[in-house]
């Protein structure tokens, strides 16, 4: 009997810098997402010139060529049972020259350093705390940045402008334990702009709201309506 495998062809490497969509918000999101995780309570984002900078006050890198490991992560077991880290996020700034900076130590990765190519580490002259990136980029608009921002529990600016921070959910949601969340459950007309501003646009109702550590995704959950059942019964 002939049997078939998974595997992971190391050609998927040489298409890293193609794995993104290339969205805006998907950068700001999976970089956010970084800061967080490294336990970054500020995320400050500058544009100027073109180029985006982006400064956390997290931990910092200690192994930088987790960086470019696809697949890979670096970070703490915790974080790792309970976020089941992909360890593809950074790759959403490829094909961009991206500097990093961080623990005494700097990098500059570019064209094939993102598929495989050696990258030099340094150190830095001017060390840097928590972790620093900078690339070319359109504009990190307050507009954009903010919804992206809101709920995710640290203190963002975008050139200096603090982005609004809120609680996702209030004192009166029931916590879950067998389910890890707390839930609450509102009227719609008792949900904030920002809450509204994570829903998918006009097609979806999206009736749930979920905040997986600070990106909130929405979708729509229907279950089987008494009359739903009663007909399928009749069927
Ligand atoms: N802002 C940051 N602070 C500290 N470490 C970071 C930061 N951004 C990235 N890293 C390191 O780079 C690794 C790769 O990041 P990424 O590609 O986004 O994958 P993931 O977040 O899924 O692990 C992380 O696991 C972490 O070790
Ligand atoms: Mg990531």
């Amino acid at each position: 009997m002939q049997t078939i495998q998974a595997m992971v062809n190391p050609r998927l490497l040489t298409k890293a810098n193609r794995l993104f969509t290339g969205t805006l918000e998907g950068r700001i999101i999976e970089v956010l997402q970084n800061a967080r995780r490294a336990g970054a309570t500020k995320v400050e984002i500058t544009n100027q010139g073109g180029y985006i900078t982006v400064r956390d006050n997290g931990d910092g890198i200690d192994d930088f060529s987790r960086l470019l490991d696809l697949g890979g992560s670096g970070w703490e077991e915790t974080l790792e049972s309970s976020e089941d880290p992909a360890g593809v996020g950074l790759f959403c700034l490829a094909p961009r020259q991206v500097t990093i900076r961080s623990n005494g130590k700097r990098t500059m990765i570019s064209g094939d350093g993102w598929t495989g190519a050696p990258v030099d580490i340094r150190d830095d002259p001017e060390p840097v705390q928590g972790t620093l990136l900078r690339f070319q980029d359109e504009e990190w608009t307050s507009a954009v940045v903010d919804r992206n921002a809101v709920f995710c529990g640290m203190d963002v600016t975008v050139d200096g402008k603090p982005c609004p921070k809120m609680p996702f959910i209030s004192d009166q949601a029931s916590s879950q334990p067998e389910l890890g969340c707390r839930i609450e459950v509102r009227e719609s007309q008792d949900l904030n702009a920002w809450h509204n501003s994570c829903k998918r646009g006009s097609y979806h109702s999206d009736n749930v709201l979920v905040n997986f550590h600070g990106q909130v995704v929405a979708f729509d959950c229907h279950p089987v309506s008494e009359h739903q059942s009663r007909s399928a019964a009749t069927a």
